[in-house]
């Protein structure tokens, strides 16, 4: 009971992935986001080759940075990352994260990214498995867990990855390291409470929020209430 209680009491954060933004209505949306209790912005970055879809880049990055006050998360899913860290870091990212899959190096790109002054993130796909980022969960600033195969929005939760958060979790707590933990993917009203259960200290959602019928400032409170 001790031990649910603690859980309950546990800090997390709430950010709101763009990839499902209706563009048309983009900066109405941002407003929102910037204007709800949500914490941060998520951007996906998708090169066409790590994976299938190609989303928004740079040029978007800068065009909307100076309407957020919140900090951004840069996602990189694109085969190289550190080709990226100068650009996302000029143009005001604040926390940039890698995938491990992509990194020929990964303590060079995450000293990379520190020398840069952002904030580090390491990311995984549902089938790789925890052994490649053991090493780098006390260096890095945030691991990501994608609860999809990265790509699209609107997918569903992989269920399977309650097991990868509370082992993440598990070896965080257990170090006493203050590594953040993400979530990214599929993550609604009714499954963000398990995921936060299991260990999640920061809960990623796109379609989630974005598409809420309630519109976005309600649809980040539902949330923070589901989670409570
Ligand atoms: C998927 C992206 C996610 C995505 C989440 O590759 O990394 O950030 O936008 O969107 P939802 O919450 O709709 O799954
Ligand atoms: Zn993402």
């Amino acid at each position: 009971m001790a031990k649910i209680n603690n859980i309950s009491k546990k800090k997390f954060k709430i950010s709101v992935s763009l990839l499902s933004a209706n563009f048309y209505n983009l900066c109405s949306q941002i407003k929102d986001i910037e204007n709800s209790k949500a914490d941060e912005f998520h951007f996906d970055v998708m090169d066409g080759h790590f994976v299938p879809n190609i989303s928004m880049g740079l040029p978007i990055f800068e065009s909307i940075r100076p309407l957020i006050k919140k900090p951004i998360e840069v996602h990189m899913m694109v085969t190289n990352p550190d080709n990226h860290i100068k650009s996302f870091s000029n143009a005001g990212a604040n926390l940039f994260t890698f995938h491990i899959e992509t990194s020929k190096n990964p303590t060079l790109t995450i000293e990379t990214i520190k020398k840069s002054n952002m904030l580090v993130g390491v990311s995984i796909k549902p089938n790789t498995p925890i052994t490649k980022i053991i090493d780098l969960i006390k260096i890095v600033d945030r691991v990501l867990i994608m609860t999809v195969e990265p790509g699209f929005g609107g997918q569903k939760f992989i269920t399977d990855m309650l097991k990868k958060i509370e082992s993440i979790s598990k070896i965080i707590n257990d170090g006493k390291y203050s590594t953040e933990l993400a979530v990214d993917g599929g993550i609604k009203l009714d499954n963000v409470k398990s995921a936060y259960l299991a260990g999640a200290t920061t809960l990623i959602s796109g379609s989630g929020i974005l598409n809420s019928e309630k519109g976005i400032i309600h649809g980040v409170e539902d949330m923070i209430t589901k989670i409570k």
